[in-house]
């Protein structure tokens, strides 16, 4: 159906005086005896179109439209008193109906009731802007890493390793429940499964992000990952979406200055790029978010050792909910106070333990902690995870069997040691997160439109 996208029709004033077919939902309308007015929105623009319906030119509106119809307009774009543009109709056309059950009437609606929705909450101005805000974002991360030779990867979603080790693998499987008795172990149950050995959903593609470095030297991936993490928590998804760049000769501090550059580009970009948007959250979401945002990017990003974080989180007085000691996880409590209370900006902690950290990490000559890097911000806590990697084969062999692991998933990974090893490095960014950070929304299932979280699938 040949139209004009909304958001044409509000940037270019050449269409003024001109006549024109835009297409769209109705969002709210009123009628009078003389005049009748709609809001339309097509998706393309955060702010509606009015539509003005003078009924002396004959255009049958008995009733009020509701809400939720899908109409074609044709009408001649003039100035409207408010400065903007709007639309004299010369002929409407409902393509489809909509009747009074459908849920989203004119008021606004708490995002827990647009939740049980994910088919139709698209359909809110809040969720025009983070979807936009969402696509503006990726599209900004591929470019940051495209315009510095990175090559973009695809890595498998189906994999025989877990990359964090850290048990939140979901499985894949075709069997299913198997008959009573017809497998004596798990063991012939994933000799008899589809790939002949266990499989699951990968939970990062990292393993097999280095293996491409150590080709193309600079790598990034931008994926889904899975985790079958427990936790209801307004931050878990258990599928999310997942930019782990990985470098070659890349040391620990380079990894800092990489995720400091990267999230700084992208967040100037959707400034400049969703002003409207940006707007909206900063109004409905959190007053001052723009001015946070700038702040950021104008600023250093700190860099704080772990056994220092400690050290502050354990003279901060602060009565947290889990107890502070060297060699804990910091919680989200811990890093959020980190983050917004000591620092007051984004903060970068480096040097972990290694026994909370993944096997893969460089080990640091301490023996004690490993070269990790975790960013956190205000607001969120921790948004990424990174780290030098262990380049010394018997090294990694050592870490990997302290912590028990099988092997036999792990011989490609190795052979990276074997084979012109050299020092490099990457992170893992958490897309949701992100997003979580720029617009200031609080819950990671209202920056995705269909979020897949512990015992909630729709
Ligand atoms: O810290 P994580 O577990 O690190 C890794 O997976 C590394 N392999 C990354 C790398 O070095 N290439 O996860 C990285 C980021 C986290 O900081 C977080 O932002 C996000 O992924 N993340 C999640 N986001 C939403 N829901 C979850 N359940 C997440 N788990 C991790
Ligand atoms: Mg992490």
């Amino acid at each position: 159906m040949k139209h004009i996208d909304i958001k044409n029709i509000f940037a270019d004033p050449s269409y003024i005086g001109q006549e024109v077919t835009v297409c769209g939902w109705v969002r709210t309308s009123r009628n009078s005896k003389t005049m009748a007015f709609i809001a339309l929105n097509d998706g393309t623009s955060l702010p509606h179109l009015q539509i003005v319906i003078d009924k002396a030119t004959g255009i049958d509106f008995e009733d009020a439209m509701p809400g939720g119809t899908s109409v074609k307009v044709v009408g001649t774009v003039v100035e409207a008193q408010n400065g903007g543009v709007e639309i004299n109709a010369r002929e409407i056309t409902v393509l489809g109906t909509c009747p009074q059950e459908y849920p989203l009437q004119k008021k606004r609606h708490t995002l827990e009731f647009l939740r049980t929705m994910p088919h139709l909450r698209g359909r809110t101005n809040t969720f025009n802007a983070v979807l936009r805000v969402r696509s503006v974002l990726a599209e900004s991360i591929h470019r940051y890493f495209q315009e510095r030779n990175y090559v973009y990867i695809n890595t498998p979603l189906i994999t025989g390793s877990d990359c964090e080790g850290a048990g939140e693998m979901f499985q894949v499987t075709t069997i299913g429940y198997p008959e009573e008795g017809k497998y004596k172990n798990a063991e012939e149950y994933y000799a008899d499964d589809f790939f002949g050995k266990r499989a699951g959903l990968s939970v990062s593609g990292q393993l097999e992000g280095e293996m491409a470095a150590m080709a193309m030297g600079k790598i990034y991936t931008f994926g889904p990952s899975f985790r079958a993490e427990n936790s209801n928590t307004p931050k878990h998804l258990a599928e999310f979406w997942h930019i782990e760049p990985e470098v070659a000769f890349m040391e620990l501090p380079d990894v800092i200055e990489l995720a400091e550059d990267m999230v700084k580009h992208v967040i100037r970009n959707v400034l400049d790029t969703c002003p409207e948007e940006m707007k909206f959250f900063d109004q409905h979401f959190e007053n001052g978010l723009i001015d946070r945002l700038e702040d950021l990017i104008s600023h250093d990003f700190a860099v704080c050792e772990y056994t220092e974080a400690i050290r502050l989180l354990k003279e901060s007085g602060e009565d947290f909910q889990y107890p502070v000691e060297w060699g804990c996880d910091l919680q989200t409590e811990h890093e959020r106070y980190i983050a917004e209370k000591v620092f007051k900006r984004a903060t970068f902690v480096t040097n972990y333990p290694k026994e909370i950290k993944s096997f893969y990490m460089k080990q640091n000559p301490d023996g004690k902690t490993v070269a990790a890097v975790d960013l956190l911000v205000p607001g969120v806590g921790e948004i990424i995870g990174g780290s030098e990697r262990e380049a010394d084969y018997d090294k990694l062999v050592a870490a990997m069997q302290e912590r028990g692991m099988n092997m036999e998933p792990y011989g490609d990974y190795l052979d990276l040691r074997r084979f012109g090893s050299v020092p490099h490095g990457g992170f893992g960014l958490g897309f949701e997160r992100l997003i979580m950070y720029v617009t200031g929304v609080q819950n990671i299932r209202d920056v995705i439109l269909f979020p897949r979280t512990v015992g909630s699938i729709r």
